[in-house]
């Protein structure tokens, strides 16, 4: 119950729902049991009256004793069905109140999990799948939940309920009482058994039945290609196979599932029975009424349930354990990229490299070594390299998306790490390489999050180049991109990725590639755009080609992590190195 105890302050919060819940589950067990005495009274009251109403006979008496005896059945009777009814407000309190208290708990839970992911750096989400942080914040926050509601409310439900069942019955019948219980014990063990083994099959099945919806849906995906290849009938089979273990794996669980209620009625049989014997004893002796031995049949059938759900209760709280444990992994991960000193001012926009180093902790590789350089603020900066020699890793950097594993990264001379984290990045646009849109309109994904006029989403629009496409769309601005809606292709997304990061006038614009998918001609409509927005800003273009690099202010080469030439675009050509050989061949290849 360790990993549990981390969630006591939940309980510590809900306390009143907490507290009313007990008492609700009190008063509602109080009600179920005072029935069996009114039972039980009236059971003896017919009894008596079976054997004493024929003396009684042809007397005066015999009305009175009548009347008595239709009066007292029928007051019972009403006894009986108005605590039923009270016992049924109180057992809806109870949930009201519980249950309620785990759907809170489980919400906040669930926004307790959700914004500390939020705070978590970028390489937790490479060293975890989106599976993994899918589950944890749905099905583990779920299982901990039946511990906070059915758990504790059964549990609640079971205590209250024995103490006051078995103090009645040991106040009737000490020996009998022991008789009774003996077999109940074996129930709950039963039951906890029984429910292990329903719940292992259970996932069995469940993880079969996800196994066949991604089999269908990738199958659905790819039909262009099943149908070109013919494969249909392949297909076919493959999904028999798949059907045929679900099928399976069902029947599995039947077999378990049809013991558990059989092996609770044979319990609890075997329990009636021993008090039907050894109390028809003690009623022969004497000791007992026969009022009493149905008293004690009813408390049985009271005590059922509670004995049944102990052990479900205990395997609900082995999974919620279990559950949290996953959850609290991931509580405990926390961010090492925090920001110093919390400086939260406008940048110029002035960048220095000072030895700096990335190794990629997961992998091992050093992704960059040891860069010196300096770009003056409202200039710009091709870097250039070929694939893997770094470039991404340089703009990650400078968004802080990671931290340098040697060296200093400053900013206007600040240490990157002083800054405020949220403060930086809203200061630096930085358009990824590889681009993401949400299932929303060309709109909201621009503005993203904040507010921008018509005008101002269709000015970012036209300088990316990306407008003349939108109103091509039928509903324009509106058009919803993703799955249910349209797809853009690979050069329409960079250029709206362009236009949501210059939208927001950053100090720092970042391209990470981004003209990689569009032609050369559009490229060149960009860049000249792109000339007036640069003009009070600090730009990186990052690129493999070198058509991008003819607005830059100086060039980069990267290689392997390393800067292996570095200067303007004449400077470069002067050396005759590799640039100057990128150039030759890329300017040849476009002519
Ligand atoms: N998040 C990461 N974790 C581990 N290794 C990475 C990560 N990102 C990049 N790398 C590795 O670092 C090197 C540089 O990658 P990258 O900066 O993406 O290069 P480029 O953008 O120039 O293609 C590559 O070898 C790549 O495999
Ligand atoms: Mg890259």
């Amino acid at each position: 119950m360790k990993a549990l105890a981390s969630t006591n302050k939940y309980l510590y919060k809900y306390k009143y729902y907490l507290f009313g819940g007990i008492f609700f589950v009190t008063l509602a067990n109080i009600f179920a049991v005072i029935p069996a005495q009114a039972v039980r009274n009236t059971i003896d009251i017919v009894a008596e009256t079976v054997t004493l109403y024929p003396f009684f006979s042809n007397t005066n008496i015999e009305k009175t004793y009548y009347h008595f005896f239709t009066k007292s059945v029928i007051y019972y009777g009403i006894l009986i069905v108005g605590m039923a009814i009270i016992r049924g407000v109180f057992m809806f309190l109870m949930r009201q109140t519980l249950i309620v208290m785990s759907r809170h708990i489980e919400f906040d839970q669930k926004n307790e999990i959700y914004a500390h992911y939020q705070t978590l750096p970028l390489q937790f989400y490479r060293q975890n799948n989106t599976g993994d942080l899918m589950s944890r914040i749905s099905e583990d926050v779920s299982k901990v939940r039946m511990y906070f509601g059915p758990a504790i409310m059964y549990g609640l439900n079971m205590i209250t309920m024995s103490i006051i069942c078995v103090s009645f019955m040991f106040s009737i019948h000490p020996k009998l009482t022991f008789w009774a219980l003996f077999p109940l014990p074996f129930l709950s063990l039963t039951i906890y058994y029984v429910n292990g083994l329903i719940e292992k099959r259970s996932s069995a099945i469940q993880k079969s039945l996800s196994q066949i919806s991604s089999f269908v849906q990738e199958a659905f995906s790819g039909i262009r290609v099943i149908k070109s290849f013919a494969k249909e009938k392949d297909s076919e089979v493959r999904f028999a196979a798949e059907a045929d273990n679900y099928y399976n794996k069902n029947m599995e669980l039947v077999k378990v599932s049809s013991i558990f209620s059989p092996a609770v009625v044979a319990l609890v049989g075997f329990s009636i029975l021993i008090v039907v014997y050894v109390g028809g004893n003690e009623v022969i002796n004497g000791n007992i009424t026969a009022g009493n031995i149905i008293e004690f049949i009813m408390y049985i059938a009271m005590l059922t349930w509670p004995f049944t759900s102990l052990g479900w209760v205990s395997s609900i709280v082995q999974r919620a354990e279990a559950s949290q444990k996953r959850i609290n992994e991931f509580l405990m991960t926390t961010t090492s990229i925090v920001s110093e000193s919390n400086i939260k001012q406008n940048i110029g926009g002035k960048i220095r490299f000072e030895n700096v180093t990335l190794k990629y902790q997961e992998s091992g590789i050093v992704a960059l070594q040891k860069l010196n350089f300096e770009i003056q603020k409202n200039t710009s900066v091709a870097i250039l390299g070929s694939t893997g020699s770094g470039k991404s890793s340089l703009a990650n950097l400078i968004c802080r998306l990671y931290d340098t594993t040697e060296g200093n990264i400053f900013i206007d001379d600040i240490d990157i790490k002083s800054y405020n984290i949220e403060t930086l990045r809203s200061q630096i646009g930085y358009v990824p390489q590889d681009v993401f849109l949400f299932s929303d309109s060309v709109r909201n994904n621009i503005s993203f999050g904040s507010n921008f006029s018509d005008s101002e989403i269709e000015l970012a629009s036209q300088k990316a180049d990306l407008h003349p496409n939108i109103i091509d769309f039928k509903d324009g601005y509106q058009t919803i991109m993703g799955e249910r809606g349209i797809t853009l292709s690979g050069g329409q997304k960079q250029r709206l990725s362009i236009a949501r990061a210059i939208i927001r006038h950053p100090k720092i614009l970042i391209l990470d590639d981004s003209l990689s998918a569009v032609d050369t001609h559009t490229e060149n409509t960009i860049l000249d755009n792109l000339k007036e927005i640069m003009v009070d800003k600090t730009t990186i273009i990052i690129s493999h080609r070198v058509s991008s690099a003819k607005l830059a202010n100086l060039i980069m080469i990267l290689e392997n992590g390393k800067i292996v030439e570095k200067g303007t675009h004449t400077e470069l050509l002067q050396i005759k190195g590799i640039y100057a050989n990128m150039y030759d061949k890329q300017m040849q290849s476009n002519t």
